[in-house]
């Protein structure tokens, strides 16, 4: 039987709980999953694509069947070179619709041979991006309960919090 091998795509900038309550359901579903680290051009990232794939790492130390990579250019591509045939997508709330549908066709458009799968990770998630998250920190806000402790590591080091948490 062949491996059902899924690819989880994304800016991971950084890994949020969100995304690790989706990896952790697909862990289950799925032989292996494959979280790599994708290029969009329409985003300023703060952690480089490698610092970005390390935290990602060491998140998911106790996840078996998860490896973790980076990629540039097309997604499919990176799916095909890694034998994957199923693209992994967050929904968090109804405003992701429709940017994520548009996706999923121009993937479909690109190679039909790929199906992308939309998980909807816990309602404790639903709100949280990681853009979000970087926002709430600068501005003095809790941040703990939203990011994996590697990931609040790293964001505690890189961004300065502008306005002083509340005591
Ligand atoms: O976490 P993000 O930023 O929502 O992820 C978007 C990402 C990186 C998965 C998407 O921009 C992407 O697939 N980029 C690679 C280029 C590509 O394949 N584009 C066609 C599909 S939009």
């Amino acid at each position: 039987m062949t491996e059902k091998i899924a690819l989880y795509p994304g800016s991971f900038d950084p890994m949020t709980n969100g995304h690790l309550d989706i990896v952790r359901r697909c862990a289950l579903v799925f032989d292996r999953i494959e979280v790599a680290v994708a290029h969009n051009p329409s985003k300023e990232p703060l952690f480089t694509p490698e610092e970005r794939a390390q935290i990602i790492r060491d998140s998911t130390t106790d996840i078996e069947n998860l490896t973790v990579s980076h990629f540039d250019g097309l997604t499919v591509r990176y799916a095909r070179k890694i034998n994957a045939r199923y693209l992994i997508r967050g929904l968090r709330a109804i405003s992701d619709f429709e940017s994520e549908i548009q996706m999923a066709m121009l993937n479909r458009e690109l190679d039909p041979g790929i199906e992308t799968f939309f998980v909807v990770p816990d309602a404790r998630y639903s709100y949280i991006s990681s853009s979000m998250v970087k926002q709430l920190y600068i501005a003095g806000g809790p941040i703990a309960d939203l990011l994996p402790p590697p990931a609040l590591k790293m964001v505690e080091e890189r961004l300065e919090r502008r306005i002083a948490p509340e005591q």
